[in-house]
């Protein structure tokens, strides 16, 4: 008397979902303005999204977000077995599972000085509360860290790891307290958090004042001397020496960049710790003194990343460095940061890039809104600067991206610290205060990536149909459990019809909501 049709698995689906009692928890909306909303965690209360639970073939999950109000809403849908129903008049899409592209390492934010005391400025229970949404799984689910190594502009003060002049020995090489006190905890608890292995980069801002032309750990400079001499081969065992440190902590890293925006076009503010390199000296650097370096150390499993700078300077910097394979041995990928990408499109950087060195993943390193001199600085509950990171992250990994990390992982109402007040936004923002944090809009628009798309997914072909209305923002995958995921923005003003059709599935038909994100997700066996 059983059948196994649709009807008897929806039966069986919905005693489930009622007996199912550790449900997500929704979001406590705070309304900032009239369309400005963040969700408010405290430390007995916080949003969660459950661990994802595919469902048999034939039904699909959809998470979804929206202007209006929605965070993460869980629906459930099936498909249609031939076709779309008739008068179907949406947009078409079609997955194909055959085509693919780049394999993907994953999502992540950065674990700055400014992202740890913001944490710690809470209850440990808030503080519990906010680890979780990022880490945990029923959290968003990051598996990608970025540190800098030593201060950044996101510090309360600039410091360096050795400051004895012409100490070429690094005899006096120790971590600040800003590691120990507050990062490395922190991270502790981070990895005790995540159930999904985390990769973590390092990148530094600056060396030490006596290594660098302008003799200051402030402002710009150049490394003294030229690659190969005791300046730089100090410089690339200072890379050595924090891994050391770290992993006396029993931190190991993925990966380190050559260093943090050498090209240094954005941040022209006077103060702003780094280290300026063209790309023939990055590539004799890398050549000459980090590569052997990282080879001939402990650390020889850790990449090596170059760039990690905006991608107005590719291809150029990948044919300088990547062009000389004596240089090329020791790197795996490129780094890139989002600012300014709307001047450079991406076919021209990023798909350039990929076509010259296939084999060099491209990693976007850096992104955060708020900027820009005349932007607001946090803007408290923007959906705009959600769809900002989201279209960004679509664009990317559409031109053959391997992941995506954000900037500071939580900031104070102001958007800092930041000892040169360069404040911009975050995804969290904490008010120490009341003991609360706000999550904002960037950070479900990253959570319809991070949670659903894990590392070793690969891209997949999606394409549509000619269409004269406003379009979807779409990008599709097979996950490594041969689940399919895509995830679809619709920044229009209307509410747009659309359908995907994957072969051996079937037709899923559905309205994306005007101003909404959501992620879709079928088991195709
Ligand atoms: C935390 O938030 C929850 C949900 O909004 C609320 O019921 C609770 O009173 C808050 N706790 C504190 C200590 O403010
Ligand atoms: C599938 O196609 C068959 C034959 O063309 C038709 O009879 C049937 O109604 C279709 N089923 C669905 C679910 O559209
Ligand atoms: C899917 O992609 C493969 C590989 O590119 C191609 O051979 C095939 O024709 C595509 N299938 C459809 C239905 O477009
Ligand atoms: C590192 O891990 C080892 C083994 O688990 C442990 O004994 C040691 O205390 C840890 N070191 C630190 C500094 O946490
Ligand atoms: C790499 O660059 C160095 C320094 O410019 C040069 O001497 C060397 O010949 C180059 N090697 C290759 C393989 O291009």
């Amino acid at each position: 008397m059983w059948g196994s049709g649709p009807g008897v698995w929806a039966f069986f689906l919905v005693l489930w979902m009622v007996g199912n009692t550790t449900a997500s928890r929704p979001c406590i909306p705070k309304f900032v303005g009239s369309d400005a909303m963040v969700c408010v965690c405290n430390a007995t209360y916080c949003d969660t999204v459950d661990p994802v639970c595919l469902l048999p073939k034939g039904y699909f999950l959809k998470y979804e977000t929206s202007k209006a109000g929605h965070r993460m809403e869980l629906t459930e849908g099936t498909f249609q077995l031939n076709s779309t129903s008739p008068g179907f008049l949406g947009l078409e899409y079609f997955f194909n599972a055959s085509e693919r592209y780049q394999y993907i390492k994953g999502f992540g934010g950065s674990h700055t000085d400014a992202a740890a005391i913001n944490i710690l400025s809470l209850s440990v229970a808030a503080q519990n509360q906010l680890l979780r949404c990022y880490f945990a799984d029923t959290g968003i689910e990051y598996n990608l860290l970025r540190m800098p190594i030593g201060s950044c502009d996101f510090s309360t003060r600039p410091y360096v790891y050795d400051d004895i002049a012409y100490d070429f020995d690094l005899k006096y090489f120790s971590l600040a307290e800003e590691d120990i006190k507050f990062r490395i905890p922190v991270l502790h608890r981070i990895l005790a958090i995540a159930e999904r292995p985390i990769s973590i980069v390092a990148s530094p801002w600056t060396a030490p004042a006596w290594l660098k032309s302008n003799d200051q750990i402030k402002g710009k400079g150049r490394l003294k001397g030229k690659a190969g001499d005791p300046f730089h081969k100090t410089w690339a065992n200072y890379f050595i020496r924090f891994l050391d440190e770290y992993a006396y902590y029993n931190v190991t890293f993925w990966a380190v960049t050559a260093q943090n925006e050498p090209a240094c076009s954005l941040f022209a503010m006077k103060d702003f710790p780094t280290i300026n390199y063209s790309p023939e000296e990055q590539r004799d650097f890398v050549m000459l003194d980090l590569g052997p370096a990282l080879a001939s150390s402990n650390h020889k499993d850790v990449l090596l990343i170059i760039h990690d700078d905006l991608r107005s300077n590719l291809p150029k910097w990948a044919k300088v460095v990547l062009g000389n394979s004596s240089a090329a041995k020791y790197v795996s990928g490129i780094g890139v940061h989002w600012y300014l990408d709307k001047v450079f499109p991406a076919e021209c950087t990023l798909g350039a890039t990929h076509r010259l060195f296939p084999d060099y993943f491209l990693l976007y390193t850096e992104a955060c809104n708020g900027y820009e001199t005349w932007a607001a600085k946090v803007d408290l509950g923007s959906w705009g600067r959600g769809v900002r990171y989201s279209k960004n992250i679509i664009d990317t990994l559409q031109n053959f991206v391997v992941g995506w990390i954000d900037w500071n992982l939580a900031l104070d109402m102001k958007g800092g610290p930041n000892w040169v007040k360069n404040f911009v936004d975050s995804p969290i923002i904490v008010d120490a205060t009341k003991d609360e944090f706000y999550k904002q809009p960037m950070f479900y628009h990253l959570a319809h990536f991070s949670k659903f798309i894990p590392e070793g997914s690969v891209r997949v072909g999606l394409t549509s149909n000619s269409w004269l209305g406003c379009r979807l923002h779409t990008v599709g995958f097979l996950r490594p459990d041969g689940a399919a995921v895509v995830v679809a923005l619709n920044n229009c003003f209307y509410d747009v019809p659309f359908s995907i059709t994957d072969g051996p599935v079937g037709v899923l038909e559905d309205v994306a909501r005007s101003y909404s994100i959501q992620t879709y997700l079928w088991k195709r066996a």
